[in-house]
């Protein structure tokens, strides 16, 4: 038996004013799409956004149901219709904001093994910016976030 460690590197930004204008623009992308929300049962506004490698950016917000589980996460939401409507395309950054912002939005369980399972089909890493009110955290890949993820082994692409 060996005892095995992962460590987890992260940027901590107190003030988004410190971050690269890409990046501000990107978390003002998430923030603008939090307006889409459809979240009367949690009263709970969550935007993403995310820009490719062209530049492109896209945002999409949660969407709610009346059976409740029903509803889907907004970074969940944005990633199906990439995969759907970009496939080839390769996503560099993934902003995700929440209004209220009592602390930086970080995905649920279900989003990080859905921004992983992208990121090992995009070949390439994707940037996650968590942003509060004012404070964003920042790390370079999906797979600080979600290490272990399930993957099927035998699946084919
Ligand atoms: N939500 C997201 O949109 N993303 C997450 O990563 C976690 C939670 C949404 C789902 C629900 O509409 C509301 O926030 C409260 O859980």
């Amino acid at each position: 038996m060996e005892t095995r460690h992962i460590d987890l590197d992260y940027s901590y930004y107190s003030d988004r004013c410190e971050l690269p204008e890409e990046d501000r623009i990107l978390l003002a992308a998430a923030e603008k799409a939090c307006t889409t929300a459809y979240a009367p049962y949690s009263g709970f506004r969550v935007g993403a956004a995310v820009r490719f490698d062209d530049g492109e950016v896209l945002s999409s917000s949660n969407q709610e149901s009346e059976a409740f589980p029903s509803g889907i996460c907004a970074e969940r939401g944005l990633l199906y219709f990439v995969q759907a409507n970009r496939p080839q395309k390769k996503i560099q950054s993934l902003a995700i904001v929440s209004s209220p912002a009592p602390t930086e939005c970080t995905p649920c369980g279900a989003c990080r093994q859905v921004i992983a399972d992208t990121e090992q089909r995009q070949k390439a890493p994707i940037r996650i910016l968590m942003g509060g009110e004012r404070s964003t955290i920042i790390v370079k890949s999906a797979q600080t976030l979600l290490p272990f993820r399930f993957t099927l082994t035998s699946a084919k692409e």
